[in-house]
Formats: C-alpha cells, sequence, structure tokens
C-alpha cells in the first residue's frame, strides 16, 4: 500500500460532532485536571480547557488517514496547532470542515508529513477554532514529494520563566483515550512492541493537554477566553509514569514559548511551542466567509494586513511581486509565498499571487486568483508600493512613470475588475494606501506624493458610484517601519513603528461593520485620527455680475483664507450648491446656507406622527441625542416591539449615541442633510453600534 498524493487539495465531508459537558469533563480528567482546577471538572459553572479542540479532530485525522492510505501502524502526532476565535460552550454539536493540505516526503525509511487544515463552527456558524494538524507516518517516506520546511525555532537561551512539573499516572492513557483517540499504540501492549516500543505511550496530545494546563496557569489563569493559538511539535514519545516538565518563556506581551522536557531523561518530548493569548477582541469584527486581496502583502504593512484579516477568519489572497524596493529587478516568489505559510500555519486559508499590480494584466490576474480559489472577493487593500525619490529637477521621467505606475496605475488596474464583482454582488470594502507625503508634502516625493494625493481623487468619486452597491471605500494614511521608510523615518523612532500599530484602523475600514465611505485615516503608534479637505466658508467679492479684480481678492485675502467653520464636502454638488446659494445671497457676505428654523424639542414632539411601526419588526434599539447649542439638549428615543417612546434626558444604556448640533440635527430631521453625510463631514459624533442611525432615515417619513 503506498500513500496518495494526489489526495492533496481533496476536502473532507464536514464531520459533525455533539457533546456535554461530561464529554468535556472527561477530557480535563484526562490531561490530568483534578479538585486544583474544579472549574473544568465540575458540570456547576463549567469552564472548557481549549486544548479540548482537538477532540472535534479525531475522526477528520482518522477519515484524511484513510483518503492518503497512509500506513495505519506507523502512525504519531507529528505536530498540532490551534486558533482559537471563540470560547468553546460546555455542550452542543460542532462541525468540522477540513481538507487535505499538504504532503510531505521526508525521504525513503524516514517518513512522510500528511498535513489536515479545518475549521470547526457552532451551529449558528460562528467559526470557534481554526486547526492545523500534522501527522507523522514513518512508514510511508520515499513516495517523491517535497520534503517539509524546517520551520525550526529558536528556543531562548535562558532559564524559563516558568517550569510547571507533573507527573501522569501510569494509567493516564487509558482514561484520555476515552476522549475520542483510541488508537491501540495508547492502551495494547501487543500493538505497541509491534510498533516498536516497550510498551503503550502517552498519547502526545495528552502531554499537550498537561502542557496547556500548565501554560493557563500561568499566563491566563482562570481565562480559557483568554487562550487565543497554541501550536507544537511531538519530538519524541513519553512512557506514562514518567515525570515530565512544562519550561515556558515570555517573548513579548501575549506571547510565549514553550517546551517539554521528559525530566528522568533530560529529553525534549514537545518542542517549538508556541502560546499567544489576550483578551478577545471586543467588539466581534470578523472576516468568515469574506474573501480578500492585499497587493504588496509580502512585507511591511501588506503582510500584516494579511495575516490579521486572516486570523479573523478571512481567506486572504497574498499578492507580492517580491521586487526591490524602487521596483526594479525580477521579483522573487518568496515574499508572497512566506506570508501565505504563515497563515496556513495559524489555520487560515490563503494563496499566492505574484502578479504586477502595475499592469494591467497583472490586475485582471490578481483578481481572478481570489475568484478561482475562493469564488469571490469581497475586500481590496491596494496596499503595493515603491519609491523612487528625487529632487524636482532630478526627477526624470522614468522614476515619476514607475511610481505613478505601482501607486496610482497599479490601485487603478486592481479595482477595476475587483469593483466589478463586488457590484454585481451587493458588497465590498475597499482601502487605497495614501500617504502624509501626499496629503501634506514631503521633500524628494513630488512623484510619490502626486501618485498618493491621485488615490485620494480615485476614492472620492469610487465611493458615490459604488454606494448603491454596498461598496465602501477610504483611504489610510500609514507611519510605520517598513523597508520603503528606513531612511525616510527618524532612527530612534523606527523600532516603535511597527505595522502592527496600523493594521486596527484598516480592519476596521474592511469590516462589515465600517460606516464611512470616502474619508482619509491617519495612523500610526496607536494614533489615528482623520483628515480631510476642508473648504472654508469664503467670501464673495462683487455682486456676482461684473468681475472681480485681482487687488479685491488681495484685500480679503485673510477672510478667504479663514478655515474657522470651514466644511467638509462629500461631492462636487454639495460644494456646487453652496457656491450657487451665496452668489444668490443679497449681501456680499459668506453667510451659513440657511438652516430651518424648527427647533429639537418641536421635532422629537412631532416624531410620533412620523413614524413607520412596519418597518420597525424585529427592531429593539434605544437611541441617545446630544444636540449642542442654545436649542439642543438631551432626548432618547426606544423603539421596542414597533413602538415608539421618546423622553427628555439620558438612557442608562443607549444602544447608540449620536452628539451633533441642534441645527445639524433640524437639516437631518428634515432630510436636507444624510446621517452618513452627517457623519462623514464630522458633524455627528457616533458611539455604540454605528449602524443603527440608518435607522433615523428608515423609520420615520421625512418632515
Ligand atoms: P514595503 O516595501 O515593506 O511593502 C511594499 C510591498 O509592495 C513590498 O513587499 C513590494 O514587494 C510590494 N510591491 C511593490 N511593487 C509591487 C508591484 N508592482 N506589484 C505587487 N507588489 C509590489 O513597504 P510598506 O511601508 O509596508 O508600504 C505599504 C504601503 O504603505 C505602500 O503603498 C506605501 O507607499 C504606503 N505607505 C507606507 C508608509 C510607512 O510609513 N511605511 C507611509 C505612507 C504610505
Amino acid at each position: 500500500m503506498t500513500i496518495r498524493p494526489d489526495m492533496v487539495g481533496r476536502t473532507i465531508e464536514p464531520l459533525y460532532k455533539t457533546y456535554s459537558w461530561k464529554d468535556v469533563v472527561l477530557y480535563a480528567l484526562g490531561v490530568g485536571a483534578g479538585y486544583a482546577d474544579l472549574d473544568y471538572c465540575y458540570e456547576k459553572d463549567l469552564k472548557v480547557l481549549p486544548s479540548f479542540a482537538i477532540t472535534f479532530l479525531y475522526a477528520l485525522m482518522r477519515r484524511s488517514l484513510a483518503e492518503t492510505r497512509a500506513d495505519p501502524t506507523g502512525i504519531l502526532h507529528g505536530e498540532q496547532e490551534l486558533c482559537f476565535h471563540d470560547v468553546l460552550p460546555a455542550e452542543g454539536t460542532l462541525t468540522t470542515k477540513g481538507r487535505i493540505a499538504r504532503l510531505y516526503d521526508k525521504g525513503e525509511n524516514k517518513g512522510a508529513l500528511l498535513v489536515v487544515e479545518s475549521d470547526t463552527f457552532q451551529n449558528n456558524g460562528k467559526k470557534l477554532f481554526s486547526a492545523r494538524t500534522t501527522l507523522f507516518s514513518r512508514l510511508d517516506g520515499g513516495f517523491g514529494g517535497d520534503p517539509p520546511p524546517s520551520g525550526a525555532i529558536t528556543m531562548p537561551d535562558r532559564k524559563p520563566d516558568f517550569s510547571i512539573d507533573a507527573r501522569p499516572p501510569e494509567n493516564q492513557p487509558l482514561l484520555y483515550r476515552l476522549s475520542g483517540d483510541d488508537y491501540p499504540l495508547h492502551a495494547d501492549p501487543a500493538f505497541a512492541r509491534a510498533a516498536g516500543f516497550d510498551s503503550p505511550i502517552m498519547h502526545g496530545l495528552c502531554t499537550f493537554g498537561y502542557a496547556c494546563r500548565a501554560m493557563m496557569e500561568r499566563l491566563v489563569p482562570g481565562k480559557p477566553q483568554n487562550v487565543r493559538r497554541i501550536a507544537c511539535r511531538f519530538s519524541k514519545p513519553l512512557y506514562p509514569g514518567c515525570p515530565l516538565q512544562t519550561c515556558i518563556w515570555k517573548t513579548e506581551p501575549g506571547r510565549a514559548l514553550w517546551r517539554v522536557i521528559n525530566t528522568d531523561s533530560g529529553e525534549v518530548v514537545i518542542d517549538n511551542g508556541m502560546f499567544e493569548y489576550g483578551e478577545p477582541p471586543r467588539r466581534d469584527i470578523r472576516f468568515d466567509d469574506r474573501v480578500a486581496v492585499v497587493t504588496g502583502a509580502g512585507a511591511g504593512l501588506g503582510r500584516v494586513y494579511a495575516l490579521e484579516l486572516a486570523r479573523r477568519g478571512a481567506r486572504v489572497v497574498v499578492n507580492d511581486l517580491g521586487g526591490a524596493r524602487d521596483g526594479s529587478g525580477e521579483g522573487s516568489r518568496s515574499a508572497a509565498d512566506q506570508v501565505v505559510e504563515e497563515i496556513r500555519r495559524m489555520g487560515a486559508q490563503a494563496v499566492a499571487s505574484y502578479d504586477n499590480v502595475a499592469t494591467e494584466a497583472g490586475g485582471r490576474q490578481i483578481v481572478q486568483t481570489a475568484l478561482d480559489h475562493f469564488g469571490r472577493i469581497d475586500i481590496l487593500i491596494n496596499n503595493a508600493g515603491i519609491l523612487r525619490d528625487k529632487s524636482f529637477i532630478k526627477m526624470h521621467p522614468e522614476n515619476w512613470q514607475a511610481v505613478l505606475d505601482v501607486h496610482l496605475n497599479g490601485a487603478y488596474h486592481v479595482t477595476r475588475p475587483a469593483f466589478a464583482v463586488m457590484k454585481e454582488k451587493g458588497y465590498g470594502r475597499i482601502v487605497v494606501t495614501t500617504s502624509a507625503a501626499g496629503l501634506y508634502g514631503n521633500f524628494g516625493q513630488t512623484n510619490y506624493s502626486a501618485a498618493k494625493m491621485a488615490l485620494v481623487g480615485l476614492m472620492n468619486t469610487l465611493k458615490l458610484e459604488g454606494a448603491k452597491y454596498g461598496i465602501r471605500i477610504n483611504a489610510v494614511a500609514p507611519m510605520a517601519a517598513s523597508r520603503l521608510t528606513r531612511d525616510v523615518l527618524p532612527v530612534e523612532w523606527f523600532d516603535k513603528l511597527k505595522p502592527e500599530f496600523v493594521a486596527p484602523i484598516v480592519l476596521f475600514l474592511c469590516s462589515e461593520q465600517c460606516p464611512a465611505s470616502g474619508n482619509i485615516y491617519n495612523a500610526g503608534l496607536g494614533c489615528f485620527s482623520r483628515a480631510a479637505v476642508v473648504t472654508s466658508p469664503g467670501v464673495r467679492i462683487g455682486d456676482g455680475e461684473a468681475l472681480p479684480v485681482p487687488e479685491a481678492v488681495m484685500d480679503v485675502w485673510d477672510q478667504l483664507n479663514d478655515l474657522k467653520h470651514g466644511k467638509v464636502y462629500t461631492r462636487l454638488d454639495e460644494q456646487l450648491t453652496d457656491l450657487l446659494q451665496m452668489n444668490a445671497a443679497p449681501s456680499a457676505d459668506a453667510g451659513e446656507p440657511s438652516r430651518n428654523p424648527q427647533r429639537p424639542a418641536t421635532i422629537f414632539d412631532g416624531l410620533a406622527d412620523r413614524f413607520l411601526p412596519e418597518k420597525a419588526a424585529g427592531i429593539d434599539v434605544v437611541l441617545q441625542f446630544t444636540l449642542s447649542g442654545e436649542t439642543g439638549g438631551q432626548w432618547h428615543v426606544i423603539i421596542q416591539n414597533q413602538r415608539l417612546t421618546i423622553k427628555h434626558g439620558r438612557h442608562a444604556e443607549p444602544t447608540t449615541e449620536l452628539k451633533m448640533a441642534a441645527d445639524d440635527f433640524t437639516a437631518l430631521a428634515d432630510g436636507s442633510l444624510s446621517a452618513m453625510q452627517a457623519f462623514n463631514s464630522g458633524k455627528l459624533a457616533l458611539s455604540g453600534d454605528l449602524m443603527k442611525i440608518q435607522l433615523m432615515e428608515t423609520l420615520f417619513k421625512k418632515g
């Protein structure tokens, strides 16, 4: 019987497993828990050990071994990785969807590695965890496949921060196997001898469970929900009854390396251990079932965006040409490949694209890669970039053109085919990468600044074209250490400016929850701000009939430049309307556009008459209004069971809070200002569930 490499890529049909609190407790007892950690062993307020996730993978492992026809007598656990998206419930039915991802050949008589990737979901579709399971088939080497990547981790050369000792009892495997791994190697002495061992050995995953408990005890005591990722490699068998020690090194906040040692022999039995932990994401921003394309994702910021999107459930196309900083050279596939490998190792899905964004064919091919592999595209981050800095006179056409080709034309080439797919599907999130150099100017970067600011222009119009198809597009101006900024940013800041500080806002802009479109955000070092084109109220010279003279412009220069009370327009016609209104005004003053004189109190009083209960089915919301200005005040609007209640003052727990000027509120109420315009132009500040602002427009007739 020979192993079947043609099975790589094969999807295993979904596997279902129903479990109760007894299975959770049985597992905990199987990995050495007891009275000392009663939370995991007693059904009252039962907590679930994250490593319990393993028990949902045994059926998948058996199916994968059967599909590939691996020799069953030579199977050992090779590596295990678990990434947690949510906490495991104490009972329920979970569905595991897996596929045979890789088959590596270690050589004749050295064995083969079978890699199985999977996602496990709750009944409501919520993804709970992803796994990457590597099985070592000792008798299947030499089939002519690729050798495995080394992937070895260097452990710190210092004493561990924590060493936790344990001694699993001799009958531990007999208890552990009741959780699903009934492979005879761990119970049957004759089978164990035939497989070359003195007696039955511990399940590697049982030792893994001991290690997981040890790390939880030291790093996230009592908080299984804070375990984000556990990974390791099984290096030596362990006999039951042998003492073991879990050694843990904290390497950075939220991350530790670990290994398990047999303290009798000194042998390392589990190596390459990684443990990531931290508070679960506060608001549930997920990208399950979403497909993202990130250009220039082989390094720097793009790599971090791709990893973060994948960590939160997206399937990602990692595009990178792999060229030099200035865009010269042939390009190398390794940049994209490495990031794809990183994503796969965390149990998520990714595919590499080596295409050049600077050509139309390249752009088309990048989007096609997403469609070919994942069948859709929901998110596009235009991030690829190069630099060719020169002062303006030395800015020869080839340097000008090369930078425009990658940044501006690159975004055009990829966005156009992506936009077509998004438009058809009625959903899309696009991010373009602008720069402080474009927004504010930077010596020696005329080409780059022009390209970066042109992207803002592209965004300004595309946001209008995409709006009715659910497509939102925003721009980010990052500030981060990377190959591009190595000699641009101050040395003393370089190490601190991690790209990870930029990723949060980019991910939010890519999320369903993002309410904005057409906005520009600065991000760096955990500081975020909005940048916008502000238009001063301006001044009219003369009566709009007689042509003004330049001297008259000089006379009103200060007033013309005064940005106080400036406006952020969201489309050309808004600005045109203001221009025409200013022209029609009787005096030469650049007054505010006329406002609805109705007071907010009157509007709230009349809101009940405009309420459309038939549109409020299933809506349960409290909108808190805080209106500034002379006629302002606080009101809250409760919509529940298709009934409307309006009260003066504050509500204790509003769903959404809206703060704005009383005048803008009246404009919102009479329909002359949309909630989205108000938000985008900074007139409306929101907190809580941002999506609920749209109810103002759907649940009330226009006043
Ligand atoms: P980086 O050099 O680390 O990453 C850019 C990636 O784009 C590279 O991996 C490169 O191979 C890839 N790339 C270049 N040309 C390509 C092409 N034609 N097709 C496909 N891939 C290509 O640089 P970093 O800093 O991560 O830059 C990412 C983006 O952020 C760029 O658009 C950059 O202009 C922008 N940016 C970065 C700032 C920073 O502080 N790092 C500041 C402002 C903007």
